[in-house]
Parts: C-alpha cells; sequence; structure tokens
C-alpha cells in the first residue's frame, strides 16, 4: 500500500502525528514530545501506520476514540506489545476490561474447557449451570444481605438500560436523575443518562425523556468554586432544592451514580455526600443504581467501589471486567432489592471462566 507522504519512513513519532492520532491535549502532546526526543523509547514504522490508514478508510469512527498509534500484536498479564516489538505496560487494562492481567491462565484454560463443550446455547429457553453459578457468586460478593436476582445482558451499556427499565418498571415512576460529567456509555438509554460532553449527543434525537442532570461531588473541580467541607455540600443543596421546587420527588425513579465517576476524572465524592443521598432516597423511595462497570471487580482496591462508602445500592450494573476482556454476552447484571420479576429479556450464555476470574482478582490488585 502507498502510504501517504507524511507518514512515509518514520522511526518517531513527530508531534504532527502524535496530534493525528489521538485525542491528546496540547500539554499531553507537549510532554510526549519531550519524553520520545529524551528517551526514543518508542519506534514506529510505516507497518503501523499501513494499518492505521486501512483502519481509516474502511472502519467508521464513531465508535473510536483512538489514544496512540499502537497496533496491538500479543498482551500477556500487564505488558502490551505491539507489532514493532515495541513493549508498554497496560495501566488501562484494555478500559478496565482485563483487571486480572492479559490472558491470565485460569481464565484461558475456562475458555477452552468451555469451548470444546460447547460454545452457546441461550439461556433464555433452557438451562446452563456456569450460569447461575455465576449469578449466585456475583449475590455472594456485591454489597447489600438483602435478596437479590440477577439479570443478564450484552454489554456495560444495555445493563444500564437494563437499569433503567427495572427501576422504572419497578417504581412506576418516569423521572430519573444523573449526574454532570457522567460516562454510562452508549446505547441510547445509556447516552441518555451521560452527562459527558455533547459530542455525545449532537445530531442525535431518539433519547429518553425525564431525565435530569445535577452535579457530582467534584471537589477537584468545584462547580461552586468552594472546598470541602466548608461548602456544607453545596452540590447536595442543589439536587434537594430540585426536588423542593421542581421535580415531584415522588416522580423520581432512581438515581443513577459512578459511584468514583471513572471518565470524568477519577473522582471521589466525600463520603457524607453518600450519606445524605441514601437518606434522601430512602426517605422518598428512590432507587439508587450504581454503575460499577467501570469502578468494579476490583478496579479501585475493594471488590466494588461501592464498598469504600458502605454504599448498599439497589440495583448494581456490572460489565467490562467480568468477562476478562471476552467479547462474551452476559455483562450485564442487575442486582435488586425486591423478588420481582425484572424481565429484562436477552440473556446469554456465562462462561464457567468467569468464576475464576472473581477469585483470582484481590491476588492480581495487591500484585499492582
Ligand atoms: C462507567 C461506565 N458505564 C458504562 C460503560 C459502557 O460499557 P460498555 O462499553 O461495555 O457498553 C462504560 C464503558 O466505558 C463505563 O465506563
Amino acid at each position: 500500500m502507498k502510504l501517504s507522504s507524511k507518514f512515509s519512513s518514520t522511526t518517531n513519532y513527530t508531534r504532527k502525528q502524535i496530534n493525528l492520532y489521538t485525542k491528546l491535549t496540547s500539554r499531553g502532546v507537549k510532554y510526549l514530545n519531550n519524553q520520545i526526543a529524551k528517551e526514543k523509547f518508542v519506534k514506529v514504522t510505516d507497518k503501523t501506520y499501513s494499518i492505521i490508514e486501512r483502519e481509516k478508510e474502511h472502519m467508521s469512527f464513531t465508535t473510536r476514540v483512538p489514544y496512540y498509534p499502537l497496533v496491538v500484536d500479543k498482551a500477556r498479564g500487564s505488558i502490551v506489545t505491539d507489532i514493532e516489538g515495541n513493549e508498554f505496560i497496560d495501566f488501562l487494562s484494555s478500559a478496565a476490561a482485563v483487571n486480572t492481567g492479559h490472558n491470565h491462565p485460569k481464565v484461558v484454560e475456562a475458555i477452552v474447557g468451555q469451548v470444546n463443550k460447547f460454545i452457546h446455547y441461550t439461556p433464555a429457553y433452557m438451562y446452563h449451570e456456569p450460569h447461575i453459578d455465576l449469578a449466585e457468586k456475583l449475590i455472594e460478593i456485591t454489597p447489600g444481605k438483602f435478596k437479590k436476582r440477577v439479570a443478564f445482558g450484552l454489554s456495560g451499556s444495555s445493563s444500564v438500560d437494563g437499569a433503567i427499565k427495572a427501576a422504572r418498571s419497578y417504581t412506576n415512576r418516569k423521572k430519573i436523575i444523573s449526574y454532570l460529567r457522567s460516562y454510562h456509555g452508549t446505547t441510547c438509554g445509556a447516552i441518555s443518562v451521560s452527562g459527558y460532553g455533547p459530542d455525545m449527543k449532537r445530531k442525535i434525537n431518539s433519547q429518553l425523556s425525564d431525565i435530569e442532570f445535577i452535579p457530582y461531588p467534584d471537589c477537584y473541580r468545584c462547580i461552586s468554586n468552594q472546598k470541602y467541607p466548608s461548602c456544607n455540600l453545596t452540590c447536595f443543596k442543589y439536587l434537594e432544592t430540585l426536588l423542593d421546587t421542581v421535580i415531584p420527588p415522588e416522580e423520581v425513579a432512581a438515581i443513577i451514580l459512578e459511584p468514583i465517576q471513572g471518565d470524568a476524572g477519577v473522582i471521589t465524592p466525600p463520603q457524607e455526600y453518600y450519606d445524605r443521598l441514601v437518606d434522601l432516597c430512602r426517605r422518598h423511595n428512590i432507587l439508587i443504581i450504581a454503575d460499577e462497570v467501570q469502578t468494579g471487580f476490583g478496579r479501585t482496591g475493594k471488590m466494588f467501589a461501592c464498598e469504600h462508602f458502605n454504599l448498599e445500592p439497589d440495583i448494581i450494573v456490572l460489565g467490562k471486567a467480568i468477562a476478562s476482556g471476552m467479547p462474551f454476552k452476559g455483562k450485564v447484571k442487575l442486582l435488586f432489592q425486591s423478588a420481582e420479576e425484572l424481565g429484562t429479556g436477552a440473556d446469554e450464555l456465562i462462561e464457567a471462566g468467569e468464576i475464576d476470574d472473581i477469585d483470582g482478582l484481590y491476588g492480581i490488585h495487591r500484585g499492582l
């Protein structure tokens, strides 16, 4: 393939190339360039750029957020090797999907064992024991000792959709409150409750109605320019005022939150915020949906981020690391306080390997 001239015979990144293929801020680009100039720690040739060119030509960029011209060749544990032979420490863990490390031997063994038996049989119609094993394990390890049920779906985003449906149908209420700067995924429901940025929503008309956004307890970037605790949680006061003046609380089905806001910059709220939120929600019978797609399975040092705050959500949404990077279905988990049937449908096979995956998490995390 003939490459465009700007990429030919390249050995190191140039500022232009990084700018072109990354979403880094100019400060980030400057930093990277300096590092590269100093260390010369990565080499990239036409081999890499030809693949990037092919992708640009044939794949829609709607689902892409390219960070870095790294074409993965192989990955083991925390090391990713690109097709040039460069090695990287994967702090990203493939976007928090492989918290036990790449190709954990127990996970590989379990996957191979399952594939040799059968790949898929819809659990909507028949039964499959590892599927139930996994549900029981999740009930055991997730916060809260109340009666729970588990529903499996297709992805983190579809589980957020399922959580919204479950909350609305269970409470018979319509309104959902979400947070500014939150990220909940890419399906229509998940986009509707995301407050991450207008690029996610621009020109998309079919968003859910009855979604309200409030400021997240973000002490790093306080919306009212105050400091905790002297602010007396103005952000919480905003929610109280909203319910006092605009939204009847008895019409609110749920508040959906990331216990630690991930894509917003890993923002950890003060404990007091959650104490007051739980109190408010219990008073008005508003459900709390915790989206732990990113923070779950050991990512924050506990199995679930809710545990840092003694927060027992009514619905917990899981995904990503539960399948250790396999594009298996069955990443959606809704654990519900009541014994009501949720009827979310779309159940799928869960591989036996996922139980091993959960067992391995604490050790891996301590190792990091
Ligand atoms: C907090 C959070 N919720 C939901 C999602 C969506 O998950 P998925 O990409 O599996 O649809 C993500 C993905 O990054 C996430 O970080």
